[in-house]
């Protein structure tokens, strides 16, 4: 059995060590704290076309089959792990406020009409139908019932009993620059990668998110069903269903490794979400915390092969738990002496590839 040592235990990391442990590798991943930086503090969306941006067509295209992926993913984990693996099968509907969100919307709704994907406008009274707790300032929106989210901190716990089932051996401490081992590593250290081999030297960067988390109090408004995404003069939030509340988010920035949500951060979580859904005024606060997405230069994951024992799984910037499945089946293909397509290769920026 080849040895393959996993760097990282955040859902990228953790999905690759347990399915390269079903397919018979001596996984051992390696974390000092695993499954606790930005894929414990995300919103958890599985959302390629509400996330989709023109010029982002092969994004969208990867988004839309790890989306496909996801049903038959999260079933297997849950029985492989004996717990639920958190996916929310309800879809998600986009809110506008001010006419230039609504102009901004019909962008979207176009440019995806355009790529084959057409989207439903509805007029603020249908949203409110589907979501009753959608304020007055919602004045019309889209509804993508195949756009999907999962619970992260479930599959987070699902993956890590899977793959300890599986047989990965879990070491809580650091890799550190220059270390090797025996067989393969796979770098799957997110936003931290970029320290850990020559070969990624500046392409990934950390791009901060803030994000909160409400609890639903007794007699306050239901949480509602569906992933509630929201443009609110402009400013783009986000409000995803949990048992018992809400992940609202997410600022974006770019500060280095600060980690620590922000007065003003967490200001305007609040004041845009409330906009879209009043009731949550009634809702418990119940946490805020900033992660860091790892961002490439084209937001386009980065996995492949960065020299003849290291591979890499990062640079999944806004999209790492959509994405885990498809990242898990590539490199399990790369383990297997397979390719990846071109337009995820490290070779794309003239890094050394497959
Ligand atoms: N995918 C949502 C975010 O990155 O904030």
């Amino acid at each position: 059995m080849e040895d393959l040592v996993v760097v990282g235990g955040g859902v990228i990391g953790l999905s690759c060590a347990w399915r390269a442990a079903q397919a018979g590798r001596h996984v051992t991943l390696r974390d000092p704290a695993p499954a606790s930086g930005s894929s414990w503090v995300a919103g958890g969306m599985l959302a390629p076309v509400t996330e989709a941006w023109p010029g982002e067509e092969g994004l969208l295209e990867l988004g839309l089959e790890s989306l496909e992926l996801w049903p038959a993913f999260a079933e297997e984990l849950s029985a492989a792990a004996g717990q639920p693996a958190g996916l929310h099968p309800e879809g998600t509907v986009v809110a506008a406020t001010g006419s230039g969100d609504r102009a901004e919307l019909d962008a979207l709704a176009g440019h995806l009409a355009r790529l084959g994907r057409p989207v439903e406008r509805l007029s603020g009274r249908e949203l409110r139908r589907l979501e009753p707790g959608l304020g007055p300032d919602v004045r019309g929106g889209l509804s993508v019932p195949g756009d999907l989210s999962v619970d992260n901190r479930a599959l987070l716990a699902a993956l890590r009993a899977a793959a300890e089932k599986a047989g990965v051996v879990m070491e809580e401490r650091a890799w550190e620059p220059g270390e090797t081992a025996p067989g393969t590593v796979l770098i799957c250290a997110g936003a931290h990668s970029a320290a850990l081999h020559p070969g990624l030297a500046g392409l990934v960067r950390p791009v901060k998110g803030e994000i909160l988390r409400l609890t639903h109090r007794h007699g306050a408004f239901p949480v509602p069903t569906r992933t509630v995404r929201a443009l609110v003069d402009g400013r783009p939030v986000y409000l995803v269903p949990r048992p018992g509340g809400l992940v609202v988010g997410a600022t974006q920035s770019e500060h280095g490794f600060d980690t620590e949500p922000t007065v003003g951060g967490v200001r305007d979580l609040l004041r845009d979400a409330e906009r879209i859904l009043p009731g949550i005024a009634e809702y418990a606060l119940a946490e805020a915390a900033a992660g860091l997405r790892p961002g490439s230069p084209d937001n386009v994951p980065v996995v492949g092969r960065l020299d003849g024992r290291t591979l890499v799984a990062t640079g999944h910037s806004r999209n790492g738990i959509l994405l885990a499945p498809l990242t898990a089946r590539l490199v399990v293909g790369l383990l297997g002496g397979g390719a990846v397509p071109a337009a995820v290769d490290p070779a794309r920026f003239g890094r050394t590839g497959t």
